[in-house]
């Protein structure tokens, strides 16, 4: 049995052959395992003869078995190290990185321009009393001019607030009375509008109020030219057109030359030169009081500008969807710049 064991096991060829082999002679069921069973039927004289021969013999098998399983292990791994190898010369895909979306990007430009002048940051909720949206905005109840903002009303008296007007009042209120207040009102806003090219039930607004001794509309077109040249470059021009807004007056609207042609007139101006930016004015004296403030005693100037449109025109944006789509082609443009 062993040298026919040991000569099947030399002529052994693969790791699948071996094992056949071990199976066969040491297995539960293999011849080996057969003669230590069939033991009990011997004399106690031939007993440990025969189980000294046997075990010699398992021994032996099982010496040569180990040495082949080993042989072949080695080489199973040496051929997986050859087929497993890595290229490392092949480029790599670059992992995809995140990047802050355009909007962020843009309202966090508008606001370092202000930090730069000496403002801070002041927020309110997005889900606004009627009081703190409009009352308190010389928006009475009633006032035709509330059709300007259409609101989306939780509640008779509760709304999500259709503009950052509001943190004014809860600015001036904080402030006990004190001056200097200078404060931009960054977040965002909701109107009843059909959305399209232009318009959007939610889109950001950035308020800016100063209130002090002696603040005139004078300081208000200044910080204005030097925000809009900070923002669009040196060369941009502004003009201030009279308007309307209840919590203002006077009031006015700010066009800059077109950040397009210039001035010079193309499409994107209506072949004006001028594009609107934002709404300001002095702060109404009935808004000052309700502030907590004496208007005889102090004034202010206030500005409000929506975000997307200072980004549609720095960046010639055609669509404000663009901004709410998450397409990844889109965004990935302001990735690096
Ligand atoms: N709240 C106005 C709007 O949403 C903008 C504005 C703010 C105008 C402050 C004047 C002063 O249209």
């Amino acid at each position: 049995l062993r040298s026919e064991a040991l000569q099947q096991l030399a002529d052994v060829a693969d790791a699948a052959r071996l094992n056949d082999l071990r199976v066969h002679y040491l297995g539960k069921k293999g011849q080996l395992t057969e003669i230590l069973r069939g033991m009990g039927a011997l004399t106690a004289e031939e007993r440990p003869i025969i189980g000294q021969v046997a075990n010699d013999v398992r021994a032996a098998i099982e010496a040569v078995i180990a040495e082949k399983q080993e042989e072949y292990d080695r080489a199973e791994i040496a051929r997986r190290l050859q087929a497993e190898t890595i290229d490392v010369t092949l480029p790599g895909k670059a992992p995809g990185v995140g990047a802050v979306h355009p909007l962020t990007k843009v309202a966090q430009e508008i606001e370092d321009i202000f930090l730069g002048m000496g403002y801070t940051i002041a927020e309110g909720p997005e889900v606004e009393t009627d009081f703190f949206n409009f009352e308190a905005l010389n928006l009475p109840k009633n006032h035709p001019a509330r059709d300007m903002q259409d609101s989306f009303y939780i509640t008779d008296e509760i709304l999500l607030r259709t503009h950052t007007s509001p943190v004014q009042i809860r600015t001036m209120k904080a402030m006990n009375g004190q001056t200097p207040v200078k404060v931009i009102c960054p977040g965002k806003v909701y109107r009843r509008d059909d959305d399209d090219a232009t318009h959007s039930f939610m889109f950001h607004q950035i308020e800016g109020l100063v209130v002090g001794p002696n603040i005139r509309m004078s300081d208000l077109k200044g910080t204005l030219l030097q925000f809009v040249q900070a923002m669009y470059g040196s060369q941009v021009q502004i003009r201030l057109r009279p308007s309307f807004f209840p919590f203002t007056e006077p009031s006015a609207e700010v066009d800059v030359t077109c950040t397009q042609c210039g001035g010079d007139g193309c499409r994107m101006c209506k072949h004006t030169g001028w594009i609107e930016i934002l709404g300001c004015g002095m702060v109404h004296p009935k808004v000052l009081e309700h502030g907590g403030y004496d208007p005889k005693e102090v004034t202010g100037f206030a500005f409000g500008m929506g975000v997307e449109r200072i980004a549609l025109l720095k960046y010639d944006i055609d669509d404000i969807r663009h901004f709410y789509g998450n397409d990844v082609k889109f965004l990935g443009q302001f990735a690096r710049i």
